[in-house]
């Protein structure tokens, strides 16, 4: 199938109608930002001016600057446990999306099936279609920490299936994997042979003493996994658009060609930055103040979204929250619009992670301690004024 016909199945998402709606109201409080407030640390920009007055201003390799590739390699053993050849095994890309849709495309064929735990980040399902393959959703449980469980996919495993995606911290519930969980999931890709694309890209906003596991360092996992993470969140660098992904040989060997023949490479200034970023010890101290003021918002939501009287799983990374609005009768459209239209407060109906999520919203705390408080002031007028109080 072309990939005109494969876009004219991903029409674009339902909350867009919502986004706009936001767009053109005044005095609205958002908590449905799924980036950083804090602005990039000063010396990763005064990077990119070294950069670009070093004459950084030309196409790069496809894979992304070897100084780059080498610093993205030093970090994923330190950090990660990953043992990569930053020359064949590591692929520096436009943000940590598209990687995504470059591991698909690198492994699908038409009607393979990708297995997608629910709620899930929004672009998942589409990229899987858009490469040509089905997603199969399989919903996980609140009262399990949203966390995938074996039985469940097992269920949804067929002859056709080739890739499961996880990713932890989660977007949108803020769930950790731990260590065992992985390990159990590890075991279920190798005993039916998949891949496994661990979307990594909050790995370093966890809390309450939870420790990231990249999956792909467990024994034997490395070749069954594509590993994608960017500089978005970590060094609050959204608007830059840099992600990275390790993965064998072959993987990145295909996903090469997709840059050869579409974006060639990241911004090669954006990519110095990167590499001179990554090797200070400025920035792993900016991330560490960026963490420890996460975790204070997240303390704050936490508590005042369950004293509103709203069910909730303590989120342990990332910055969102995911609660249940079944308390108040209404989908999550329907809650989100009216909390918008007569709260002014921004939320992202849970249906947009998955049409079982209808009975959720997303909150996000990547906004100042003000604008919460403000915000879930007013949230919880209106929900007292649904639910009593
Ligand atoms: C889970 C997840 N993966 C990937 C991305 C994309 O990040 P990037 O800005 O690097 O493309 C996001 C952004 O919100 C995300 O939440």
């Amino acid at each position: 199938m072309s990939l005109g016909e494969q876009l004219d199945r991903v029409p674009p998402s339902l909350i867009r109608r919502f986004f706009e709606l936001t767009a053109r109201m005044s005095g609205v409080v958002s908590l449905a930002i799924g980036e950083p407030d804090f602005d990039t640390p000063r010396h990763i920009k005064d990077y990119a001016v070294e950069g670009l007055m070093k004459g950084f201003t030309r196409y790069g390799p496809n894979r992304g600057l070897p100084m780059l590739r080498e610093a993205i390699a030093e970090k994923l053993r330190r950090d990660n446990g990953l043992d990569v050849d930053p020359e064949r095994e590591v692929i520096v890309t436009v943000g940590a999306n598209m990687p995504v849709l470059m591991g698909l495309a690198s492994i699908i064929r038409s009607g393979d099936e990708v297995l997608i735990p629910t709620p899930a980040f929004v672009s998942y399902a589409p990229q899987v279609i858009l490469a040509g393959g089905k997603p199969v959703l399989v919903p996980t449980r609140p009262e399990e920490d949203f966390k995938p469980r074996i039985e469940d996919l097992e269920k949804h495993v067929s002859g056709k299936t080739k890739v499961l995606i996880i990713n932890t911290p989660n977007n949108p519930t803020g769930t950790v994997l731990t260590r065992s969980d992985i390990e159990e999931i590890a075991d279920f890709i190798v005993e039916h042979g998949l891949y496994v694309i661990s979307d990594e890209v909050y790995e370093y906003l966890v809390y309450d003493g939870y420790k990231h596991t990249s999956i792909g360092s467990l024994n034997g996992l490395f070749k069954h996994t594509i590993t994608v993470n960017g500089f978005s969140k970590t060094f609050a660098m959204t608007g830059w658009r840099l992600g990275f992904v390790a993965a064998p040989e072959w993987i990145i060997e295909k996903m090469t060609r997709i840059h050869m023949y579409t974006v060639t490479c990241p911004v090669t200034f954006i990519q110095y930055a990167a590499a001179k970023a990554l090797r200070d010890p400025r920035s792993w101290e900016a991330v560490e103040e960026m963490r420890n003021t996460y975790w204070k918002r997240r303390d704050y939501v936490y508590r005042r979204i369950r004293e509103i009287g709203l069910e909730a799983n303590k989120p342990h990374g990332a910055f969102y929250i995911f609660p249940s609005i079944k308390e108040t009768g209404m989908d999550s459209m329907a809650f989100s619009e009216k909390l918008l239209k007569e709260a002014r407060v921004a939320v992202v109906p849970g249906k947009a992670f998955g049409p079982s999520w209808d009975d959720h919203v997303r909150i996000s705390y990547a906004t100042n301690m003000g604008n919460l408080e403000e915000a879930l002031d007013r949230l919880e007028v209106f929900v007292r004024k649904i639910i009593g109080s």
